[in-house]
């Protein structure tokens, strides 16, 4: 098994029980599970959810991740006594998931109100080899005496989403002493789910069925001896679909004879054959640190491994959400986290992924061109939250006041547009990094030029000169302002990039060109101040500044809000998350360094970082600014999102796009990544923590793996490439060694700096 780190929940606390569920998450992609624990507790939210898989439970609700009936539940009764840590005594305590071969394990020493102890030691994985399979065992061993122990566990459609009921139970069957299975259908009749599952003991026991209240469940009574391991092993297979072109029967039947012919191979060699479809994971995206905080290490694994368990790669109808597959925080929706903090880890580990993640925004075009086309508008407006049919899912309220009934309506869906530009801009970075030129014929072009006709349609004559009316930016604690710069530069650089790519493929159309030339041209780009500070939008520079200390102190709370209404904080300068700083990163040849020190400097003490999507994005344009450690401080605090000591910042989910960040930071923040007019430049500088930065990276046809240790830079590439290295172009072949000190000396002129051919 490959030496990778162990992300370990220290000890056993009820505060804490929803946060470990999430971060410790298992999944694959198709399907995830939360970390719960097996028995019950009553702050515990267990979960497991399918990519795509959504559905609206009633007619005020809001379309939703569905969660599932729950498999990972098992009443442990250890002689009469019901086994919980809320009860006896925790005598030792282990638990950890292991990223290496994605085993969530836990081992403890309980001793029961009646003195008597026992080992519990329980494992489960999602399988990376086969996707619906979910594989996981108990053992018990009593210490002291002979024990009676039984065992509750089955497949549990009690689950909700907090309340909210989506499937019905449309058989439940119990075969060959084994296997049980529950059909459910959605209650709008458009998916079935088939959960098959099979329990067996190492030893005999009494054993009987139960089909109750939307419970089937099996009961192992059995005595174990002293010093005497039982084991019971429960593989799971979780299917779905929205075809109907089998009938329930067959579906169901299928489902269970899959389930069969991986039952026989048993948990260790399943466990090995997904282990082994993780290490491949690892292989082509681990990003290796030497630090002297040993949690970088375990932050980048972490990334990763989220990273490819929130993806469904498998499934082009299916985008991320952002909680992944680890909770229903935001109803399981996709935003345009997507795009702008996922896609490029994809793209630079996994291309066909990233691929996959644009054809979702693709085979939805329709509902984009409808909400375009509701609102007045030509071309694609994607929804600002999406889910399987690619309508607007943003739910139209948002808190209610329990003084006056009141409830906040969400503006985004109504005017944070920026997310067509920002669908756009991942269409160029794919196509820069991949030159895919089928993709960009076939889908890229249309995408590019949907939303280029979106933002020429929505763009107002005004003050002489185009402008982009009532929008938020990314941050929204300012809403429905004119001129968001973040808004007008990317609106500009989609129209820029349709028309560039579709004279490029030659598709050339003369009334597109004409308008897109007089909206590159009329469109209003805000301008820099002397200082450098680019406005945010038309009114922001008016508006009073007040200190954000104690708001800042509690970043990701929103505690603003509780001393200011929203009205009044859009009257302030006062941002939720980067926004001007955000369009530094996205589009870092638009601006001189000087600017993007200059917009730092200005905005981040403003800045709340109320968004987990802020404090990574700071820290990547630090870095890009040569300030490695503020860059540093502020990529380890976005990974303290979800970390960090906060018991609760993680209770309804990972925050997706912050691993994303933590993955981003190190590779567009210190070894200085970025994209500059379609090519590869590199510069890296490591924080003084680090003495050592290796990872895999693709670009076109050649696969990299770039190492910076010290003060040699290595880059090893199955296929020659042209890049940029500290702002010298090159050509890189093999294996190429540079010295840091030499390349300093030659870009100043004063040394020739081919590169060394390594033997
Ligand atoms: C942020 C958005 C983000 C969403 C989902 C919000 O709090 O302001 O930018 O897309 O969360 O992560």
């Amino acid at each position: 098994m490959l030496n990778l780190s162990l992300l370990t929940d220290p000890a056993f606390c009820p505060h804490s029980l929803n946060k470990y569920a999430s971060i410790m998450a298992c999944g694959n992609g198709y399907m995830g599970i939360r970390a719960t624990h097996e028995e019950e507790y009553t702050q515990q939210t267990r979960g497991m959810y399918l990519a795509g898989l959504y559905h609206r439970a009633g007619r005020n609700e809001t379309c939703e991740l569905v969660n599932l009936p729950d498999i990972t539940g098992i009443d442990v009764e250890l002689d009469g006594e019901n086994f919980t840590l809320l009860s006896g005594e925790i005598l030792s305590w282990q638990r950890e998931l292991a990223f290496a071969n994605g085993e969530l394990h836990r081992s403890l020493i309980w001793r029961s109100p009646e003195g008597r102890r026992y080992r519990l030691e329980s494992r489960r994985f999602v399988s990376l080899d086969a996707l619906p399979l979910v594989a996981m065992q108990l053992s018990i061993t009593p210490l002291d005496a002979s024990s009676q122990i039984v065992l509750k566990t089955g497949i549990d459609a009690t689950q909700t989403n907090s309340g909210r009921q989506h499937l019905d139970e449309i058989s439940v069957r119990v075969f060959d002493q084994h296997y049980l299975q529950g059909v459910y259908e959605t209650q709008d009749r458009t998916a079935e789910v088939a959960i098959s599952a099979c329990c067996r003991l190492s030893k005999d026991s009494d054993s009987c069925f139960t089909a109750k209240n939307r419970r089937i469940t099996a009961h192992h009574a059995l005595t174990a001896s002293p010093g005497e391991t039982v084991t019971l092993e429960k593989l799971v297979w979780v299917t779905h679909r929205r075809d109907r072109a089998l009938s329930t029967e067959t579906f169901a039947r299928n489902a269970l004879a899959d389930l069969q012919a991986y039952a026989s191979q048993g948990y260790a060699t399943l466990l090995a054959r997904s282990a082994s479809a993780w290490e491949k994971v690892w292989r082509d995206s681990r990003v290796e640190v030497a630090s002297t905080q040993e949690w970088d290490q375990r932050a980048l694994d972490y990334a990763v491994w989220h990273l490819t368990a929130m993806t469904p790669a498998h499934d082009e109808r299916s985008s991320i959400a952002a909680k992944g597959l680890t909770g229903e925080g935001y109803k399981g929706h996709v935003f345009w986290d997507t795009e702008i903090f996922l896609l490029p880890f994809h793209l630079f580990t996994r291309p066909q992924v990233a691929r996959s993640l644009l054809r979702y925004r693709w085979l939805n075009l329709p509902g984009a061109r409808e909400k375009a086309r509701r609102n007045g508008w030509p071309g694609a407006l994607f929804p600002w939250e999406s889910a399987a049919s690619g309508q607007e899912e943003t739910p139209e309220f948002a808190a209610i006041n329990i003084r006056t009934g009141i409830r906040q309506k969400v503006a985004s869906a109504l005017a944070e547009h920026h997310i067509v530009a920002d669908i756009a801009w991942a269409v160029v970075a794919y196509w820069q990094a991949t030159h895919d030129d089928d993709f960009m014929r076939s889908e890229g072009l249309t995408l590019l030029m949907e939303t280029a006709s979106f933002w020429m349609g929505r763009a107002t004559e005004a003050n002489g000169r185009l402008e982009i009316h009532d929008v938020i930016g990314p941050d929204e604690y300012t809403e429905h302002v004119n001129n968001n710069a973040y808004t007008n530069y990317l609106a500009w650089h989609n129209v820029a990039s349709a028309r560039r790519f579709m004279t490029m493929f030659g598709r050339e159309d003369a009334r597109f060109t004409e308008n897109a030339n007089r909206f590159l041209t009329r469109l209003w780009l805000p301008e820099a101040n002397a200082e450098g500070v680019l406005p945010q939008d038309d009114t922001f520079m008016a508006k009073p500044a007040i200190d954000l200390s104690r708001y800042k102190a509690k970043a990701g709370k929103q505690t603003i809000l509780l001393d200011y209404s929203r009205a009044e904080v859009n009257e302030m300068q006062i941002l939720k998350q980067a926004d001007v700083v955000m369009l530094n990163y996205l589009l870092p040849e638009r601006f001189t360094p000087q600017q993007c020190v200059a917009n730092l400097a200005f905005y981040e003490p403003r800045t709340i970082h109320d968004s987990s999507l802020s404090k990574a994005i700071h820290g990547i344009v630090f870095a890009r600014c040569g300030d490695t450690e503020r860059g540093y401080a502020f990529w380890r605090d976005g990974v303290a999102i979800d970390l960090g000591d906060d018991p609760h910042s993680s209770d309804e989910g990972i925050h997706a796009a912050a691993t994303g960040a933590i993955w981003s930071g190190v590779i567009q923040g210190f070894a200085g990544l970025q994209v500059v007019e379609g090519e590869l430049h590199l510069a890296p500088k490591l924080p003084a923590h680090w003495r050592r930065l290796t990872f895999p990276l693709r670009w076109r046809n050649a696969r990299l793996r770039v190492t910076l240790e010290d003060d040699l830079l290595t880059i090893d590439t199955t296929a020659p490439v042209t890049l940029t290295l500290w702002g010298k172009t090159l050509n890189a072949s093999g294996r190429q060694v540079w010295s840091y000190k030499d390349f300093m000396t030659s870009v100043t002129g004063t040394a020739t700096m081919e590169g060394r051919h390594d033997a």
